[in-house]
C-alpha cells in the first residue's frame, strides 16, 4: 500500500544502505525504485517492538498517534502533525474495553479497522498497530479489570471521571502500555478529550516517562460540531443542531470575556439554554486550565460541556484567555 511518494520519503529520510536493508526485511510488500513503500501493519507486540527496534537501531525518531480508530479528519490532522515532529509515525488503533464502563457503548463503538488503514495508507502513517483484546489483555476473563492498572488520583474522579467511573484508570492503563511497548519520543493527543490530554501529561510527570506530550487544537465540522468518532450515531439533522454545543462555549466565552464572573449562574443559564433544545446536558464547567476550580483572577480558563443529543453522549471544550 503507498503512503507516500519517493520525493517525500527522500526528503524525510537520510537513505542509507543500512536503513534500506532493514526496509527489506521489515516490509513484505514495497517499492524502492518506483513511487512507493509500504505501510507496516502490525497486530502483535512483538511485532511492533521488533519494528521499532530496527527504526531505533538507525536512530529515526518516532512519534505516536494512538485512537480507538473509525478514523476522521480529526485523527488524520494528528497524524499530520506527528509528521512534523519525527521522521517515523505509528498509529495504534485499539478500541479499549479497560476505558468502557458497564452499560456505555464498547459492544457499539464502531469498528472499522479496513477504512481507517485505507485512510492512513496515503497520509503521513509508517506504521500501524492494531492488536486484539487478547494481546493487550492476556489471560483476562474481564478485559484487563484483572490485570495491573494506573491510577492517577484527583483529576480522574472529576468532571468526566465523575460521571465514567473508572474511564481514566482504563485510559491511563492503556496509554501507558503503549507507550512502553513502543516508546516513542513524541506522542500525539487531540484537546477535544482536553481532561485525557491532563490525565496523561499527569502520569508522564509523575512517573517519569521519557516521552514528550503534544496537544493538537479540535477540529470541527463547518457549524462548529467537533469532530468525534461517535458522531456517526447522529443523523444529519442531530449533526446541525450539535452546532449548537459550539455556539454555547463561544457565548459563554464572550460573557467571562466581557467581565462576567458569577461562573456557577453562567453555567446554569447554559445547561438551561441547551436542554431547552433537545440536550440533557450532564455538565457545563468553567475551569482553570488545570481543571482546578476556576477563580476570580485566574487568566486561563477552560469551558467543558459534556451533553447527550439522544443517546450519543457529546464532548466539547473552549480554552480562553480574558
Ligand atoms: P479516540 O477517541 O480515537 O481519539 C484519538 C485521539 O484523537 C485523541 O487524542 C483525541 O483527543 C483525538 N481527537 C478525536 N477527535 C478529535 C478532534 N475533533 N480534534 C482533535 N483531536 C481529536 O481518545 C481516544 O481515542 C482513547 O481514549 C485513547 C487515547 C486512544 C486511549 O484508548
Amino acid at each position: 500500500m503507498t503512503i507516500k511518494n519517493d520525493a517525500t520519503f527522500l526528503l524525510k529520510n537520510t537513505v542509507t544502505l543500512s536503513f534500506l536493508s532493514s526496509l527489506f526485511f521489515m516490509y513484505t510488500d514495497y517499492q524502492i525504485f518506483g513511487k512507493s513503500i509500504t505501510m507496516k501493519i502490525t497486530h502483535t507486540i512483538a511485532d511492533i517492538k521488533h519494528t521499532i527496534a530496527s527504526y531505533k537501531s538507525i536512530e529515526k525518531t518516532i512519534a505516536f498517534v494512538p485512537t480507538m480508530g473509525n478514523l476522521h479528519q480529526g485523527h488524520l490532522e494528528l497524524i499530520k502533525m506527528a509528521s512534523r515532529q519525527a521522521d517515523i509515525v505509528v498509529c495504534s488503533i485499539f478500541v479499549n474495553p479497560l476505558q468502557f464502563g458497564k452499560g456505555e457503548d464498547f459492544e457499539q463503538y464502531p469498528r472499522t479497522l479496513e477504512t481507517d488503514i485505507e485512510q492512513l495508507k496515503n497520509r503521513a502513517c509508517d506504521v500501524v498497530f492494531a492488536p486484539t483484546v487478547n494481546e493487550m489483555y492476556p489471560d483476562s476473563n474481564v478485559n484487563g479489570q484483572d490485570n495491573s492498572q494506573l491510577m492517577v488520583p484527583v483529576i480522574s474522579d472529576i468532571l468526566e471521571g465523575a460521571s465514567r467511573p473508572g474511564h481514566f484508570m482504563g485510559v491511563a492503563t492503556i496509554v501507558a502500555k503503549l507507550f512502553n511497548i513502543i516508546q516513542p519520543h513524541k506522542a500525539i493527543f487531540g484537546a477535544k478529550d482536553y481532561q485525557q490530554l491532563q490525565v496523561i501529561k499527569q502520569f508522564v510527570q509523575d512517573l517519569c516517562f521519557p516521552v514528550e506530550i503534544l496537544a493538537h487544537p479540535i477540529v470541527r465540522q463547518n457549524n462548529g460540531l467537533a469532530l468525534s468518532s461517535r458522531n456517526k450515531f447522529l443523523s444529519n439533522t442531530q449533526k446541525q443542531q450539535a452546532g449548537i454545543i459550539f455556539q454555547t462555549l463561544k457565548n459563554l466565552a464572550d460573557q467571562i470575556k466581557s467581565g462576567e464572573t458569577k461562573f456557577a449562574q453562567l453555567e446554569q443559564n447554559a445547561i438551561q439554554l441547551l436542554d431547552a433544545q433537545g440536550f440533557k446536558t450532564d455538565y457545563i464547567s468553567i475551569r482553570k486550565s488545570d481543571l482546578s476550580p476556576a477563580t476570580l483572577t485566574d487568566k486561563k480558563l477552560v469551558i467543558l460541556i459534556a451533553t447527550y443529543l439522544a443517546n450519543t453522549r457529546l464532548l466539547d471544550n473552549l480554552q480562553i484567555e480574558r
